[in-house]
């Protein structure tokens, strides 16, 4: 498999690399303690086209290609991964799922916000007892003829107090079970519709997490995805895609521990020398260096089969269990590296540890991606 970049793909990994130093590398720690979400560089990456990179340009998205998008993800998941989650559900969760199964008079009228940044998307489909178990959905979406009625609660929404338009999972006939889930496009402000509170969270504390409340949500029919039922085969196929987000998002934090990590060890000197020299610290880098790059060519083969038209379900849950371990791996040996500099804020890389978590648990955990493995290998 050949994963060199075309020309394209190296300017826009170069326009991310920029965008993270220049625009989110200043105020991420400061992001961080506060729990503020990064309003202008969203605002920014949208109008440089990072928040609908494999849209359509009809659509005002930028008509890239997976491999871009995951090169851009590393990119800004190296220096703020706040961020990068808010790009990685605008593009793979929310855009993506609106071109492919939406009708045009949705794109027309969501789409076209949604790529250019002057709307956020968020994707509901976890609840209080439906995390892994997707199927369980107690969210109810009642069929009322030109409209459906929606009762029941969302948890920990990426986007969830910052969006406009949220895609919501929910279940209009239990006696069909998944196939008696719906995907509804909700707008914010519509009445019954209540925003919960925000979470205060280990990780990615810029990103903006929260509870949603839907009481007698009124939802026009033309606000549906795809045929009636199709919502839980609409949350899997976007989630499969979202999968490889992920999975780039954490390549970009282990990335980014290990610039920092390598850097450091040149300069800090310990016994006499920089630590690099000490076996024990270039043991660690050899290791790092070594799994990245392993993570990073599953990363870039499921972008290049979904590029190709070739499963990537397989491929993309590969990419995600073992990047996010990669990442979590990398940015605790990076803190090691870093001794008690590693503790403080200051050094970035204890915010890359704790941001490293969340790789392993959203977009289906890494028990869920070891589900998909198996039932794909022994089918
Ligand atoms: N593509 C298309 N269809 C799929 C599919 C896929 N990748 N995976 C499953 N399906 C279909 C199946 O074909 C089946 O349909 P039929 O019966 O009509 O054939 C249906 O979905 C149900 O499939 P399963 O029987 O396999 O369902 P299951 O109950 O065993 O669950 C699961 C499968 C993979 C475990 C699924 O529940 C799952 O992915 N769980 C994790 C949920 C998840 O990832 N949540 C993340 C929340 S979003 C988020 O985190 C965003 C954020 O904030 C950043």
């Amino acid at each position: 498999m050949d994963f060199s970049l075309n020309e394209e793909q190296k300017l826009i990994q170069e326009a991310a690399r920029d965008f993270a130093q220049t625009e989110l590398l200043a105020g991420v720690i400061e992001r961080d303690d506060a729990q503020r979400f990064p309003k202008e560089e969203i605002k920014k990456l949208g109008e440089l086209g990072f928040l609908g990179m494999m849209v359509d340009p009809k659509y005002g998205g930028s008509g890239l290609d997976t491999l871009s998008y995951v090169l851009a993800m590393e990119e800004i998941s190296k220096i703020d991964a706040s961020t990068s989650v808010v790009m990685s559900v605008n593009n793979s969760l929310v855009c993506w799922g609106l071109e492919k199964f939406g009708t045009e008079a949705q794109k027309e009228k969501y789409l076209t916000k949604l790529t250019t940044g002057e709307q956020i998307g968020a994707f509901c489909l976890s609840e209080p007892e439906a995390g892994s178990d997707a199927t369980s959905q107690k969210t109810t979406a009642i069929d009322m003829g030109d409209h459906y009625i929606v009762n029941g609660t969302k948890n920990w929404i990426t986007n969830g107090g910052t969006a406009s338009t949220y895609i919501v999972i929910a279940q209009t006939d239990k006696d069909k079970k998944h196939r008696g889930i719906n995907a509804l496009i909700i707008e914010k402000g519509t009445p019954g519709f209540e925003i919960g509170p925000k979470e205060n969270k280990l990780g990615i504390r810029g990103s903006d997490t929260h509870s949603l409340i839907f009481n007698d949500v009124k939802v026009p029919k033309e606000n549906r995805i795809g045929e009636d039922g199709f919502g839980f085969k609409f949350a899997m196929k976007t989630l499969a895609g979202g999968r490889i987000g992920i999975a780039a998002q954490a390549l970009g934090i282990a990335a980014g521990a290990y610039e920092l990590a390598l850097k450091y060890s040149k300069e800090r000197k310990a016994f006499g020398t920089e630590i690099s020299n000490h076996q024990a610290i270039a043991f660690k880098l050899a290791d790092m260096h070594t799994e990245i790059q392993a993570a990073r060519l599953l990363v870039y083969q499921s972008a290049l089969d979904k590029d190709n038209d070739r499963d990537y379900d397989l491929s993309g849950a590969m990419a995600k269990l073992y990047a996010s371990k990669v990442a979590m791996e990398t940015t605790v040996e990076a803190v090691q590296i870093h001794g008690g500099n590693g503790f403080v804020k200051d050094y970035h890389v204890e915010r890359l540890m704790r941001d490293a978590k969340i790789t392993q648990i959203y977009e289906g955990t890494s028990e869920i991606q070891k589900i998909v493995i198996s039932r794909s290998i022994l089918k």
